[in-house]
């Protein structure tokens, strides 16, 4: 059954930015939220987004056709015969879970409904209707009208079918949709974080200052260094999403103390002034590293840890890479893909592992876990690999056994 219709559940940051979207895509969207101020608020950035859109070259005509298909409803009776639901409410669990019942109940059989969570269980929340097989996660990055990527993530329950359907939805919004199998953040958010939780616990343990980390890490293979995407995001959502994945994966996501620090000093990033940097009260605008913090980090030098290198940061995200093949959360000809498209980063994480030579990734892995523990516990898939003296992870057999002797 084809998809016409969609309908978004929530106007904030991202169902307004996902109206966009799909909007853009050709779809009629039905946009709805609690109450009419929230709807006003969404439609206000929505022409905003469009206003941008045509800045950058989008047609006026075209800019306009893609607005007129949003439209905004505040009663669900008025989406009952959608044939997709895109949830992008309060990242709850029992406020998701009672959109889901009440849309369940609402929509016609064939609808999917879709939650765009970024840590909730799909599966749980699948089990608050009578078709499991029709919820999936629909996962966009911020903002979804102009980030490429899309993790497309079946619950437990969810029918293959479905999953295919909502691959082909994404596809057609001009979008990588990679499936991905539920894990706590998924996979894009899950290696970010392991790479984000190092950079800190780089500069906790005196190794490198504010700046050098950053633009090592520019220099090598991001557009933007750890510690001014972690001021953008705000100290105290990377500290909530930090104990998040450190509850659900253990030790290795254990967050440095110092993130803490920062939100007890209310140095959360741009939104305070001072986060790793400070910002211009009136322009916003960055202008000099956040010196105190080097102070704080200054006596917990760990004697043993060896100097900085910007692959320091990396071999953590390669690792948990091989951990997130290992238990099959995304094809591996898919993960280098989803993380570039999402991060903006030049080389995947796998093609990294390549180019430092797999042998070489372990052996430093083995040397942190030395000495830092489990944070650096070397992923089991990592060693077969390297035992099998492949030098390449997602290349033809020839290629991957090429210079082994
Ligand atoms: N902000 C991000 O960067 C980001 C990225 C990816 C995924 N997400 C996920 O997207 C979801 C939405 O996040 P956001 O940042 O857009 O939040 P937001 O707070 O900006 O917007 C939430 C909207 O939902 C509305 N709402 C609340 N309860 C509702 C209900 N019962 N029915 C209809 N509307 C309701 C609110 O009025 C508000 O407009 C969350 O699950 C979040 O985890 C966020």
């Amino acid at each position: 059954m084809p998809i016409h219709k969609v309908a978004i559940i929530g106007a904030g940051t991202m169902g307004a930015s996902i109206a966009v979207a799909v909007a853009s895509g050709g779809y009629d969207v039905f946009l709805q939220d609690i109450s009419t101020e929230a709807l006003e608020a969404g439609l206000k950035k929505i022409d905003k987004m469009f206003q941008s859109l045509v800045r950058k070259g989008l047609a006026e005509e075209e800019s306009q056709r893609r607005r007129e298909r949003i439209c905004t409803v505040t009663e669900y009776s008025r989406i009952a015969d959608v044939d997709l639901v895109i949830e992008a409410v309060l990242e709850k669990i029992d406020v998701k879970t009672a959109v889901f019942r009440e849309l369940d109940q609402l929509c016609k059989p064939e609808t999917l409904l879709a939650t765009n969570t970024s840590s909730l269980s799909i599966t749980e929340i699948a089990a608050s209707t009578n078709r499991p097989d029709k919820v999936i996660g629909l996962h966009f990055f911020n903002p979804a009208h102009l980030m490429k990527l899309v993790e497309v993530v079946p619950g437990l329950e969810t029918s293959e079918q479905t999953c295919e359907r909502t691959l082909e939805f994404g596809r057609s919004l001009d979008k990588l949709a990679v499936r991905v199998d539920e894990c706590a953040s998924f996979l894009v958010n899950r290696l970010l974080g392991r790479y984000m939780g190092e950079s800190l616990w780089t500069l906790q343990d005196g190794l490198a200052t504010i700046e050098e980390i950053d633009k090592a890490v520019c220099e090598y293979v991001m557009p933007i260094g750890p510690l001014a995407l972690r001021d953008m995001n705000g100290a105290d959502i990377g500290l909530a999403v930090a104990k998040f994945n450190f509850q659900e994966y253990g030790e290795r996501f254990r967050p440095a103390p110092l993130l803490e620090q920062m939100v007890e000093h209310n140095w959360l990033g741009q939104k305070t002034g001072k986060g790793f940097y400070t910002y211009d009260q009136d322009t916003g605008k960055r202008t000099v590293p956040n010196e105190v913090i080097h102070e704080l980090c200054s006596g917990a030098s760990n004697a043993k840890a060896s100097p900085f290198t910007v692959q320091r940061l990396f071999i953590p995200m390669i690792n948990e890479a091989f951990l997130a093949l290992q238990e099959r959360v995304c094809a591996p000809e898919d993960l280098d893909p989803a993380l570039m498209a999402a991060l903006g980063m030049r080389r995947g994480p796998l093609a990294l592992a390549e180019e430092i030579g797999l042998a070489a990734c372990l052996k430093e892995t083995e040397k942190m876990f030395e000495i830092h523990g489990e944070r650096f516990r070397p992923a089991p898939l990592l060693k077969r690999y390297v035992r099998a003296r492949r030098q390449s992870i997602t290349g033809n057999k020839e290629r991957q056994l090429a210079g082994s002797v």
